[in-house]
């Protein structure tokens, strides 16, 4: 059927919408969609709900920008540079529109929602504005936009989880998958944007995250990664048979699909990570041992300044209590170079809390002042850019000397390896990963292992990003 209809009907006025009442059918659109995302891997996972809405309208996706008839972008806000790309990047498709002026143009996520209606109507850069809690309502909005009406939506809601909404895998690699628990964030956090452009938290119904999960298994997946912005306050009260269900309980239910699916999480909040879900973590093989746990800072005066509510002792004691559980869990984190006021001293003591942690691996940032946060409202960003990124490049080197020594601590071990691909740089390679989500290469051999199997690895050589193997059975 499908070749019938593009042959005979396709027609330019009606920019690929065929409609078949004249054969009796339903209208159906051919309509492409161009989806970029940037930002944290909420977004990404995000685009696929985007996605999986706009399939439900006839859409299909297209990874060619010159065949799109709608063009989103899904953008992010957590620094001036990351809006400064997305910025950059619609001047080129605004040329591109020049030629094709049947082109939508969509801004989604954090910057839809920050901006607002800025980029609408002061710089006339975009066609739509949709902020991340009304994708809903993104099919009336095309319609809207395609007679000539600008559409905005950047209400944010108290209750949309998107629950009810299959996500269609985009870039999928057919083996590891993002499952989106909760969204918005109450934490506050002075130097951060996400509680203004995502909202307040609101967690998923537990019941439809395990289904996704299982489906996922079911259709060949391995490995899901459980989303949220602080997945340790995860809390599902079913209001029906008063059963509540915390982020430990919501583990333990996912682990249990099968030991062949591994479990993530991302991101914890040191003040909320608790023993249930450390005990529940160390019970289970198929549970990663991993835990992305973000510091910030290592200074108890900036700590409180960012309103973190922790201090270093407490999250040094978060760091042991995590290694008493379990010895082998790698352990990542996020670090602020240049905070408002932060002092040579206070500098000091992020680098010393990184040695302490013993950091895997860590993402590092230079202060960028957001507008409307509370940091933005009570605080000088008073440190210089150049402090800022000699600062920076110090806490790097001393990340990517704990690397290296994270990594020759693993010489000679050997680990479950879930295959993702091909490695990047030779197709005569596998890679995977280890439980501790480092990336591990090794020789692929004639044995019928494939994108998906587990295999043994025993690592033989390391560079500070990657672990270098080879298969032992
Ligand atoms: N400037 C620099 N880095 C920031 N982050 C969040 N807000 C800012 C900001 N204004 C970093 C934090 C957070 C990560 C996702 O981004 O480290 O954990
Ligand atoms: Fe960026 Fe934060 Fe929004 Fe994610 S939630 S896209 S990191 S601003």
């Amino acid at each position: 059927m499908q070749t019938f209809l593009t042959g005979k009907f396709q027609d330019e006025s009606r920019q690929g919408e065929v409609y078949l009442s004249e054969i009796g059918l339903s209208p159906i659109s051919f309509k492409k969609f161009f989806i970029e995302s940037y930002g944290c891997q909420m977004n990404f996972s995000d685009s696929e709900i985007v996605a999986s809405i706009l399939q439900g309208e006839g859409y299909s996706a297209t990874k060619d920008l010159d065949e799109a008839d709608l063009v989103l972008l899904n953008t992010c806000s957590i620094r001036e540079k990351a809006e400064q790309t997305v910025r950059k990047r619609l001047t080129e498709f605004r040329k591109v529109k020049l030629h094709r002026p049947g082109m939508v143009i969509g801004l989604l996520g954090c910057m839809a929602e920050r901006l607002k209606s800025k980029l609408l109507e002061e710089e006339q850069l975009v066609d739509l504005v949709i902020g991340p809690d009304a994708y809903r309502t993104l099919p009336q909005l095309i319609k809207e936009a395609g007679i000539g009406q600008k559409g905005i939506n950047v209400l944010l809601s108290r209750e949309e989880t998107y629950a009810d909404i299959a996500p269609v895998r985009l870039n999928s690699n057919g083996i590891t998958a993002f499952v989106s628990i909760m969204r918005g964030c109450n934490n506050m956090c002075a130097f951060c944007v996400v509680p203004f452009t995502r909202g307040r938290e609101r967690s998923r119904d537990a019941d439809s995250i395990i289904n996704e999960c299982r489906d996922l298994f079911n259709t060949g997946y391995r490995e899901v990664t459980l989303l949220g912005q602080n997945v340790d306050s995860y809390y599902w009260n079913d209001g029906q048979s008063g059963t509540s269900v915390t982020f430990a309980d919501l583990l333990d239910r996912v682990g249990a699909i099968s030991p062949l699916l591994r479990v993530r999480f991302s991101t914890s909040h040191p003040k909320d990570i608790t023993d249930d879900v450390l005990r529940i973590m160390a019970s289970r093989e198929n549970i990663c041992k991993y835990i992305h746990l973000p510091v910030q800072s290592g200074s108890n005066r900036i700590l409180q300044l960012m309103n973190r509510t922790y201090t270093r002792e407490w999250y040094l004691s978060k760091v042991d209590r995590i290694r008493e559980f379990m010895p082998d869990c790698g352990i990542s984190s996020d670090i602020i170079a240049g905070f408002c006021s932060e002092s040579d001293a206070d500098h000091s003591d992020t680098l010393d809390v990184m040695q302490k942690s013993r950091y895997d691996f860590s993402y590092m940032f230079m202060y960028s002042e957001r507008p409307g946060t509370l940091a933005a409202k009570r605080f000088k960003d008073d440190v210089t850019s150049d402090v800022k990124k000699d600062r920076l490049e110090e806490i790097v080197a001393l990340q990517n000397k704990l690397s290296l020594e994270s990594n020759k601590r693993d010489l000679g071990k050997t680990f479950t390896v879930l295959i993702e691909g091909d490695s990047k740089r030779s197709e005569r390679h596998w890679m995977g990963r280890n439980s501790q989500n480092k990336v591990i290469v090794f020789l692929k051999q004639n044995d019928g292992l494939q994108k998906g199997s587990y295999t043994r690895v025993i690592v033989t050589d390391c560079t500070q990003g990657t672990l270098l193997g080879e298969q032992s059975n």
